[in-house]
């Protein structure tokens, strides 16, 4: 890498330090292929932005191999499984039973940006935040480029071999491909996601999906001491709208049962809500740019896919670099856009069967409560539903 002032030329342009931006330079440190990654936000921001909880199994073991798993081995929390409550009666689903000996992880997204921030900044190549990416030129060429502009307001130039946008669902990387060749596919939701930090244990030792007449809710956690909960909420619902109490409340009707076991109060750190969206941009690529992450695609969280399925865009871009570079082949990264959208589009269905599995549509008739009841039923009962359940929330094959 080469740099003069805010001219700088590197062999991969990386827009965007989330998950995706900030594991892919790691895993090309390690591949040995220089990058230089830009960032919207400062560090704070990054390392703050309350997000996802859940790491597949897959997830886990690209995180051991890329060197960032010391603290996620300490304090992430392995789970086995997952418990349905509906009609006021819990359903323990056990991973490892029915998959093969296959979990998840809870370790949050805000810790593994954390740990892959310090390492780059320690030992992988520049980083910087507060550099805001205004467009990609020169995407359909062997020499793409990133404008860029810093909080002084300074502007300049990233001279790359290739562009990956890594700049989530509102970032500037996908404009650069043709109107022309692309196609979106979107879906948005009547309701959003209110969620929670609270300083109190978990409530319960596995993660709880709940679906009520009243709405969805998840209790999840982020630690022993941490709990993370969520509740279905109108679209266009302020998070100051809900008071602490009412939101307990709320959280200990939807997740009654006729066990006596309940919801454990403590005092709410953090509230905000999340809006829910299917969304899938085709291609993931054009000439030298190539899209990963919430860049090409959104799926609404119920079952927790979209910082998993970054890590697998970046893997197979981070793959197909290495490949190019060590053999001169550029196979892979022709076929990158189609291998991804296979597994995107497995998420895709899996996160949307799972959100009208558990929410509540305002719109729906009695007929319809009683066919999803029916649906939660069958997979609580059928050992092959409850497989193909616990198979996709721990994870398709990267
Ligand atoms: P982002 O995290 O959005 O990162 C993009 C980065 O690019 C940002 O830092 C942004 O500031 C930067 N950027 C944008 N524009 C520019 C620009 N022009 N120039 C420079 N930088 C730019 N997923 C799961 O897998 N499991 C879960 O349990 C889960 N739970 C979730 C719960 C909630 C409440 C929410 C909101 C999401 C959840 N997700 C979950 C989804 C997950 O958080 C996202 O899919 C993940 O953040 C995607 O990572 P990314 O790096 O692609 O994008
Ligand atoms: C969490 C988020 C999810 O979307 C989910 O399905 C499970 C857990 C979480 O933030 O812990």
């Amino acid at each position: 890498m080469s740099t003069s002032s805010n001219d700088i030329k590197t062999t991969v342009g990386i827009i965007g330090a989330g998950p995706a931006g900030l594991l892919l330079a790691r895993l090309l440190l390690r591949a040995g292929i220089e990058s230089v990654v830009i960032e919207a936000k400062d560090r704070e921001y990054v390392e703050q932005r309350q997000r996802a909880g859940i790491l597949e199994q897959g997830t886990v073991d690209v995180l051991r191999e890329a060197g960032a798993h010391e603290r996620m081995d300490k304090e992430g929390l392995v789970h086995d499984g997952v418990e349905f409550l509906f009609n006021k009666k819990r359903y323990p689903l056990h991973f490892p039973t029915l998959t093969g000996g296959r979990s998840v992880m809870i370790y949050a997204q805000t810790e593994v940006c954390k740990d892959l921030i310090s390492l780059q900044l320690k030992e992988g190549g520049p980083l910087l935040f507060e550099t805001k990416a205004l467009g990609v030129d020169g995407a359909n060429t062997p020499n793409p480029s990133i404008r860029f502009e810093r909080k002084d307001g300074s502007t300049g130039t990233i001279h790359a071999d290739y562009v990956v946008a890594c700049d989530g669902y509102w970032g500037v990387g996908r404009e650069a491909i043709p109107k022309e060749l692309c196609q979106d596919y979107e879906r948005t939701y009547p309701f959003s996601w209110l969620g929670i930090l609270a300083d109190v244990p978990p409530s319960n030792d596995e993660l709880i999906y709940a679906r009520h007449p009243r709405g969805f809710a998840l209790l999840s956690m982020r630690s022993p001491t941490v709990s993370r909960y969520y509740l279905q909420v109108p679209a266009g619902t302020d998070a100051k709208d809900w008071s602490d109490e009412q939101i307990w409340d709320e959280l200990e009707k939807r997740c009654e049962t006729t066990d006596g076991w309940k919801v454990q109060r403590g005092p709410i750190t953090q509230k905000s809500v999340t809006p829910m969206r299917s969304f899938v941009h085709e291609p993931m690529a054009y000439g030298s740019l190539f899209l990963a992450g919430d860049a090409a695609h959104i799926v609404p969280p119920t079952g927790a896919k979209g910082l998993n399925l970054a890590v697998g865009d970046v893997v197979t871009v981070a793959r197909a670099l290495k490949h190019k570079v060590q053999t001169g082949s550029d196979d892979l990264l022709r076929a990158y856009s189609e291998t991804c959208l296979q597994r995107v589009w497995q998420a895709e269905r899996f996160s949307y069967d799972m959100t009208n599995l558990l929410h509540t549509d305002p719109n729906a008739t009695p007929f319809e409560d009683k066919l999803q009841i029916a649906r939660l039923q069958r997979i609580v009962s059928t050992p092959s539903a409850e497989t193909d359940l616990a198979l996709a929330y721990t994870g398709f094959p990267l």
